[in-house]
């Protein structure tokens, strides 16, 4: 029987996890030395297949004690590791914008291939390609969508709402959500002039434009992957606002919010703000959990039945 082997960083899921899959769950140690590095204790007897559950948000030292986890797994004979990672970092940087800087999709990809047989994420952050195994080199790397999750959430929320896209990349997932219950959706354009720097277009000319559905005297939600700085949401309400709807709320999946960006959406009256656990957060609301522990089990068929 396979193992979850968790961090107190990402705890309560991690453990979640085992408890859907009625597998245990153990936690690996860390110990800060002064210097700053890292001593990682593993339990012991460790079985031969283990599941490792930690998101990767913050991830630089993360890298270091998964690496190190995995390496001490193989030592005690362990054959097949699983990475669970809710949040998969460093998937933005696909080329190179400008000379000399590095591609650390595909770095982190090949580094995360090397040492897992298998990674699992959800509504990863790719541009440019389509299929994870395009950055992680391995024919298991999968990429869940939390989209199912967030239907369920919304649809206790409100009856009727409209769901806005900030971007064409959203358009994937708001559809997703919108289409089950046949609710009204629009998708707007973004530009981005920097970090925290970007313009929202509602009068685009996307095929699901947005001067097809009114906002005004409607619940509507915004639905965006991850919200960093929360300028992109910010604009999206500024937008939205001008066509006096009922109420603004806003859910995502990654729940990053740096900076005061939850007071800044708060000020503007967004009347809710919800995320996934993929991302330990007070805008936490639902749980990713159960897709990943869904997928894990279907694979396990197959591959008893194979
Ligand atoms: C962009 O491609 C993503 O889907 C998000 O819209 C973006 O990462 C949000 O970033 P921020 O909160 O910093 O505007």
């Amino acid at each position: 029987m396979a193992i979850i082997l968790g961090f107190d960083d990402y705890l309560s899921p991690a453990q979640q996890l085992a408890e859907s899959l009625s597998i245990p769950f153990k936690q690996v140690e860390l110990h800060q030395f002064p210097d700053g590095e890292t001593k990682v204790t593993l339990p012991m007897n460790l079985p031969k297949k283990i599941i490792i559950c930690r998101t990767l948000n913050q991830p630089n030292a993360k890298l270091i004690e998964l690496i190190i986890t995995a390496s001490a797994a193989r030592a005690q004979g362990v054959e097949h590791i699983t990475l669970v990672a809710p949040y998969l970092c460093y998937m933005r940087q696909d080329i190179a914008f400008h000379q000399g800087e590095a591609i650390s999709q595909k770095i982190i990809g090949k580094l995360l291939g090397d040492y897992f047989d298998r990674v699992i994420t959800i509504d990863p952050h790719l541009h440019r390609i389509n299929n994870l195994n395009e950055a992680i080199p391995s024919n298991q790397a999968i990429a869940l969508h939390a989209s199912s999750a967030m239907s369920a959430f919304l649809k206790k929320q409100f009856s009727q709402p409209v769901l806005i896209g900030p971007d064409e990349e959203s358009e994937q997932w708001v559809k997703a959500i919108a289409k089950p219950h046949q609710w009204d959706y629009a998708i707007a354009t973004k530009e981005r002039f920097g970090d925290k720097s970007v313009a929202i277009n509602l009068e685009s000319n996307n095929k699901e434009n947005i001067n097809k559905v009114s906002l005004t005297n409607r619940d509507v939600i915004i639905v965006d992957d991850i919200a960093s700085t929360g300028k992109t949401l910010e604009q999206a309400v500024k937008q939205i606002q001008q066509q006096a709807p009922t109420s603004i709320s806003i859910i995502v999946t990654h729940a990053f919010f740096v900076d005061d960006a939850i007071t800044r959406l708060t000020n503007m009256d967004v009347a809710h703000i919800w995320s996934s656990d993929s991302v330990l957060h007070n805008s936490n609301a639902f749980s990713i959990i159960d897709i990943i522990a869904e997928q894990l089990e279907k694979l396990d068929k197959t591959m008893v039945n194979n």
